[in-house]
């Protein structure tokens, strides 16, 4: 709200100093070249590539991703998804085995989170998924990745010059509370 804004104001006038002691600015808004922020192989706790099922097997990023079209977060799959294919497909492989267990203990996935935006930030799918922006533009080919990684730096600058060049909003108070 109103009070948040204005603290967050005070910080970005007391400058650089300020933002070092702010544990959430880890990403350098310059680095776009490369992964920013990944989990190392084997920390996921199913290994899940998102080639073998979007490049390879051909599935949409919506059918897993189903609630960016409609609302703020893009989601998460529930493990029922999961085993909506993986009931009958590769069900001897030893991940997949894994992905069964999670389901008869009817328990999600503990999935690693890997974007996340500082709480004082307002953004949603929604308004950018239907003005035909696509996932490829914020998130780089994920759809060849073996492990999900961030390749924008997501920092203010990041949004505020795409808001720019599309005559988006630049007003404070859409993004921030
Ligand atoms: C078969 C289901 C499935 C499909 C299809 C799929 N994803 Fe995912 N996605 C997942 C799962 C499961 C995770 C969590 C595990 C991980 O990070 O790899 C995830 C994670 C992600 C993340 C990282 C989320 C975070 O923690 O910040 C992004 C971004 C993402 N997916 C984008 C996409 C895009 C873009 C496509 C289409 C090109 C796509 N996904 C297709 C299942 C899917
Ligand atoms: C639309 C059907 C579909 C859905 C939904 C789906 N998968 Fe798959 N999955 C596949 C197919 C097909 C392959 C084999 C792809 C290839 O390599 O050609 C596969 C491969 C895999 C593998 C590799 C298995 C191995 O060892 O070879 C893992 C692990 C996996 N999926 C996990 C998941 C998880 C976790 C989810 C839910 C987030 C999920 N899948 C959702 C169809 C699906
Ligand atoms: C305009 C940029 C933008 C576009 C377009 C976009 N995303 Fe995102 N996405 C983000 C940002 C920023 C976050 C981090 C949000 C947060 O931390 O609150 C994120 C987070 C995610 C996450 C993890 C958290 C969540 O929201 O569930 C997934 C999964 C994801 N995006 C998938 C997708 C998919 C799939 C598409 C295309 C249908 C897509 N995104 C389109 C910027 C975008
Ligand atoms: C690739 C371009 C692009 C990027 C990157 C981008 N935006 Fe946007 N954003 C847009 C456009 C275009 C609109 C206007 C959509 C419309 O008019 O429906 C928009 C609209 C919005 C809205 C208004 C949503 C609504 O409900 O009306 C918010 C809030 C927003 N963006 C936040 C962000 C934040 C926060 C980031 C960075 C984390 C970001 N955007 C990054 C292009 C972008
Ligand atoms: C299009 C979205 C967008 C708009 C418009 C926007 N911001 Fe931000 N702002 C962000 C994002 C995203 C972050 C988080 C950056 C990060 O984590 O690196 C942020 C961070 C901040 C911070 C914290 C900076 C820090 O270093 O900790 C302040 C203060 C701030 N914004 C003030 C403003 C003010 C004042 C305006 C209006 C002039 C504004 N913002 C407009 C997206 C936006």
């Amino acid at each position: 709200m109103g009070v948040t804004l204005a603290v967050a104001m005070a910080v970005v006038w007391n400058g650089a100093a300020a933002q070092e002691q702010d544990g959430t600015q880890e990403q350098d808004g310059t680095a776009a070249a490369g992964p920013l922020d990944a989990v190392t192989p084997g920390e996921q706790p199913i290994a899940f590539s998102h080639a073998r099922h979007v490049e390879q097997a051909g599935v949409d990023c919506q059918f897993c991703h189903a609630y960016a079209r409609r609302g703020p977060v893009a989601g998460i799959p529930s493990v029922e998804r999961c085993v909506g294919c993986h009931r009958s497909i590769l069900t001897e492989r030893p991940e997949i085995a894994k992905v069964l267990d999670y389901w008869e203990r009817e328990t999600p996935i503990p999935w690693i989170r890997i974007h996340n935006l500082p709480d004082y930030v307002r953004f949603s799918h929604k308004a950018h998924v239907r003005t035909g922006i696509d996932c490829a533009e914020c998130h780089g080919d994920v759809g060849r990745m073996d492990i999900a990684a961030q390749v924008e730096s997501l920092s203010m600058g990041w949004c505020v010059d795409c808001h720019t060049a599309r005559e988006a909003s630049r007003d404070c108070l859409v993004c921030h509370y």
